[in-house]
């Protein structure tokens, strides 16, 4: 995930120390190029940037001696295309007098550069960062200012992000926000702007958080704000922070994991727009389609994701797909595999050894290997013939959150391509995420208190729920260090049932197509003494026969299939908290497991 930062001060000075400080609190971000820009009281802008960590760039490029008024620097996080020192930001316009950078996607990229290469600008990368740059340039062209051409660019640019810019014959910078984060500071005889308020804090505390649509324009000792498209200004002031660097970096929440759960419904937004956008699906579509027969390869809760893309990919497309833990790959489908047939590897990190085992054993029988990852630059991503990215930015708690729900979503999108079906059912998703994380967190803090002390718990899901299930019953054993036992509902009685005594808990992932069953599944367990939850849509036959039911939002059954996860999510991290563990670090385990 990208990260900008920018500062004015009131004197010229050495700005690089400070640039490059800036860049080393975005690292956490992650990234794979670093650049820097400066502007000088006399109009001259110094541009350095490269591929690599900020340190190696920063004494490769001798960052730390870069003089100006003005500056800014920008960490890349490559979606599509390889990092390359041309797609490191800065990116400066046309002339070389205006140098801007960017976070986020801007989906419409390649339509825009192709239009401002017939518009006669020069373009000097694939980067879409540098597109925001033309699109403000085009406007400047026709005799607009910086503020109208920042208000008339959001028209053109498409995605969810936020720009920093500086012309050589100004003393400001501009920056603009449009779905991606951006804080401004004020500070003694300088202002900055920065993605995050973390990058902010060593600086300055008083600080003003950017809303979308709006652009803040930097003076050396003011900020001033305006509403992008009618060009008003807002009157809003700074305001003083208190929080310290580490509550900061989680955002105001108090562990990764409850942030990362909340930031769902704007990591799918962003991938949702990003997949219908990219021209790099229907290529990955086609080949999916090619495969004579299609597996669906990961570890862990990738591997419950790979499960529901099995269902979306027979119910949509009608394209069967087997889903297989990696090191079973091996053993159960490469003797049998041929150059007909294509993998599909699943990894958050991108690293995982039992994946990239099962790839390269995949790949030696001559069989496509196609990739679906978070972490760009990883191993997973230069060693697929073709991969897409999952969009999360840097995911920090141990156990996966955000990249199950946008692998779900990159599952469900491929399913209705493939299936020629149009992809806006996925639309109202991220509205549905949002309002599930609002009513799922009162019902899931009455809930926990009794279940705090369950040491054995089984979780049960049917169809497209079964994924669900899987991944709750994970999640619960992660970070509780309870045994939770993730099932196909109807395999409970062939055996499990016999654990069932008074007050058992079992829970139930599911949703309305399957009433039926989900009554017949509780009442085999309540019958028994068993402690029956249920999440679901409402119901007055679960309302009737659940013990306690987490009512989820009214919805397409593909979508509440993931929705049924994050009261899962909510669940184990209340109850991990309560237990007094640290969700973030569960003992034993690790993010990225590159061993055997
Ligand atoms: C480890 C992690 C799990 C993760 C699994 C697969 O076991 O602790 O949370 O699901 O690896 O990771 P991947 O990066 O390949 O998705």
């Amino acid at each position: 995930m990208c990260g900008i930062f920018g500062i004015v001060a009131a004197k010229e000075r050495e700005l690089g120390p400070v640039l490059v400080e800036a860049g080393k609190r975005l690292s956490y971000r992650g990234y794979d190029s670093v650049g820097c820009a400066t502007l000088s009281a006399g109009g001259a802008i110094d541009l350095r940037k490269d591929v690599g960590k900020v340190e190696e760039v920063a004494s490769r490029h001798r960052l730390a001696q870069m003089r100006g008024l003005r500056g800014m620097t920008q960490l890349r996080w490559a979606t599509f295309g390889a990092p390359s020192r041309a797609n490191a930001q800065p990116h400066l316009d046309s002339s070389g007098e205006m140098v801007g950078a960017h976070n986020g996607n801007v989906v419409n990229n390649v339509e825009l550069r192709a239009q401002f290469l017939a518009e006669g600008m020069t373009v000097r990368s694939t980067n879409d960062g540098e597109s925001c740059v033309h699109a403000v340039e085009r406007h400047i062209r026709q005799g607009a200012t910086v503020l109208e051409s920042i208000g008339r660019a959001a028209r053109d640019l498409q995605g969810d992000y936020a720009y920093l810019l500086g012309r050589a014959d100004e003393k400001v910078l501009y920056a603009f926000k449009k779905g991606s984060g951006l804080v401004a500071g004020v500070g003694d005889g300088f202002t900055c702007v920065a993605s995050d308020l973390p990058c902010l804090l060593p600086l300055t505390r008083r600080v003003l958080r950017i809303r979308d649509g709006e652009a803040v324009v930097l003076h050396a000792d003011r900020l001033e704000l305006f509403d992008a498209a009618t060009g008003t200004r807002v009157e809003r002031e700074p305001e003083e922070v208190t929080e310290t660097m580490e509550a900061a970096q989680k955002g105001g929440y108090p562990h990764f994991m409850l942030k990362e759960i909340h930031e769902q419904p704007q990591v799918a937004r962003e991938l949702i727009h990003l997949l219908g956008a990219s021209k790099h699906v229907a290529p990955f579509v086609e080949r999916l389609r090619r495969a004579r027969h299609l597996y669906l390869v990961a570890c862990g809760t990738s591997y419950h994701a790979a499960l529901l893309g099995a269902v979306y990919f027979a119910r949509l497309a009608g394209k069967p797909a087997v889903p297989v833990l990696a090191p079973q790959f091996l053993a159960q489908y490469v003797p049998a595999l041929g150059a007909e047939d294509a993998g599909l590897f699943v990894s958050q990190s991108g690293e995982t050894k039992d994946v990239l085992n099962a790839l390269e054993a995949a790949r030696a029988q001559g069989a496509a290997v196609l990739g679906l990852v978070n972490v760009l630059g990883s191993t997973l991503m230069t060693a697929s013939d073709r991969y897409l990215p999952l969009a999360c930015g840097y995911e920090i708690s141990v156990p996966a959150t955000k990249t199950f729900v946008n692998q779900c979503v990159a599952f469900l999108h491929l399913a209705l391509r493939l299936g020629g079906r149009p992809v806006r059912t996925l639309d109202g998703l991220p509205a549905l995420l949002q309002e599930t994380i609002e009513s799922a967190e009162p019902q899931v803090a009455a809930l926990a208190p009794q279940l705090v002390d369950k040491e054995d718990l089984y979780c049960l899901g049917y169809g497209l729920t079964y994924p669900i299930a899987l991944e709750g019953a994970l999640k619960l054993k992660e970070v509780t260090y309870a045994h939770c036992e993730g099932m196909l509902s109807t395999e409970f009685k062939h055996g499990p049932l016999s654990a069932v005594r008074q007050g058992y808990p079992v829970l139930f992932a599911g949703q309305s197509e399957d009433v039926p069953l989900l009554v017949s599944g509780i009442n085999e367990c309540a019958c028994r003494g068993a402690r029956t939850v249920v999440v679901s849509q409402d119901d007055p036959r679960l309302r009737a026969n659940a013990g306690d039911l987490v009512v989820l939002p009214p919805a397409d059954p593909l979508l509440s299939a993931i929705l049924a996860v994050v009261p899962l999510q909510l669940l184990a991290y209340r109850l991990s908290v309560a237990r007094g563990f640290d969700p973030d670090f569960p003992r034993n385990l690790s993010k990225t497991l590159t061993v055997d």
